[in-house]
């Protein structure tokens, strides 16, 4: 583990030399990229970011539950200082009738680093925000992406922030150090391990939900993507108006694995149905700014199921009557990198580090015509 963490280090001294240079070619390439202006700026006073994270508020009792109403663009006031979720209501406490703890006993709300400064105005300028759930080890695929397609970091209308679990003690001197560097590290209060990734998520739509509220859309992604940014953004544009949704792969009529070997072993304390509801796989998602918080919501009172993309996109969105659209240009698969393929699609999975650089080039490629 500690050469993982000098190497980590060391990575993040080499590269800020590499992203001050990277910074000064970047700027070229947005001015000459025209965007939309966005909106003018808001007063900032009047919107000052959460001192706090708020947790979730306490789960209504299933009998009295109505569907969130929350209105995102309405609430130009931080979110209230609620009391703490573990004093929340006894429903929380209660287990799930079929015996599987709830997502919301093993779910800690807050965050240890949570930077509200990455969306000034609760995101009300962004028309993107894009979180990316990396694992404390993975500080070289961090740094990959801050190099290629995370420089959209830097426009005004577009947010990145990457979402990892407590790291082992070993790891935490680099997490501070590359945090200190870049100040997009946020981290959540559960111990970053595989199967907590659902908490991850949970974690990412509570940040989404406290600091980044009125940001347009939510794009969850891993940290092994190349995610083709403008792309995104035309897509997300051109359904601005959709309502309680989310795009991406989705799957439909997938089976859960019943044999306690698989590496996806579902019980039926955690879900009963013989089918799971259609689901958008977990590389990359993008959810609409007002199905955020119902998601955070309904997840503490649904079984924990570490199957992050199931439980959330399949399970919560369904019983939420939260549309999952399926869209081709998200591959969240490997993609032959040729420069036109690269330009149609707008999430590539199992990036690795070199890869990044390689599609990053593809993507910025003017040479080659593609029909
Ligand atoms: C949500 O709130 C708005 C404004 O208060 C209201 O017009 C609308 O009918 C509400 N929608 C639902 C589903 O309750
Ligand atoms: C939030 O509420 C708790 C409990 O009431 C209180 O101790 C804490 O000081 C509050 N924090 C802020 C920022 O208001
Ligand atoms: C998941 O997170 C919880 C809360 O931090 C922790 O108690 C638990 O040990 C974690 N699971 C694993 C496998 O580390
Ligand atoms: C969204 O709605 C507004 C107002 O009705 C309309 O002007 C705009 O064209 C719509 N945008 C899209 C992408 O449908």
């Amino acid at each position: 583990m500690s050469v993982t963490g000098a190497g980590g280090a060391a990575g993040v001294r080499r590269s800020h030399a590499l992203v001050l240079l990277a910074l000064g070619l970047l700027l070229l390439m947005l001015l000459a990229s025209h965007a939309p202006a966005p909106p003018a700026r808001p007063a900032p006073a009047a919107m000052a970011p959460p001192v706090r994270s708020a947790p979730p508020s306490p789960p209504a009792p299933l009998a009295t539950r109505t569907r969130s109403n929350h209105s995102a663009a309405a609430s130009t006031s931080p979110p209230t200082n609620s009391s703490s979720s573990s004093s929340s209501s006894s429903t929380v406490k209660a287990v799930s009738r079929a015996g599987a703890p709830l997502t919301g006993q093993l779910y800690a709300a807050g965050h240890r680093r949570p930077h509200p400064e990455l969306c000034p105005a609760l995101g009300a300028r962004l028309r993107l925000l894009v979180l990316v759930t990396s694992a404390p080890a993975h500080a070289a695929a961090r740094d990959a992406v801050r190099l290629t397609w995370g420089h959209y970091a830097a426009r005004r209308d577009v947010a990145i922030a990457f979402v990892l679990g407590t790291a082992p003690d070993e790891l935490r001197a680099a997490i501070d150090a590359e945090d200190a560097l870049y100040g997009d590290v946020v981290v959540g209060n559960f111990v970053d391990a595989y199967s907590n990734l659902t908490l991850k998520t949970v974690s990412m739509l509570e940040w989404a939900d406290t600091y980044c509220p009125r940001a347009g859309a939510l794009l969850k992604t891993d940290d092994d993507m190349f995610i083709n940014v403008p792309r995104l953004l035309r897509f997300a544009a051109a359904r601005a108006n959709a309502s309680l949704a989310v795009w991406g792969r989705v799957i439909r009529k997938s089976l859960p694995k019943r044999t306690t070997k698989s590496k996806y072993f579902v019980s039926t304390a955690q879900f009963a149905g013989k089918v799971f509801p259609d689901f958008a796989t977990g590389p990359a998602y993008l959810v609409s700014r007002d199905a955020v918080r119902p998601l955070l919501e309904a997840a503490a009172r649904e079984p924990y199921l570490p199957l992050e993309d199931v439980f959330l996109t399949g399970i919560v969105a369904g019983k939420l009557g939260i549309k999952r659209h399926h869209s081709a240009e998200f591959y969240n698969k490997k993609v032959a990198a040729h420069p036109c393929a690269i330009q149609r699609a707008i999430s590539i999975h199992m990036v690795q580090y070199h890869e990044q650089f390689d599609l990053w080039r593809k993507l910025l490629d003017g040479k080659t015509k593609c029909t």
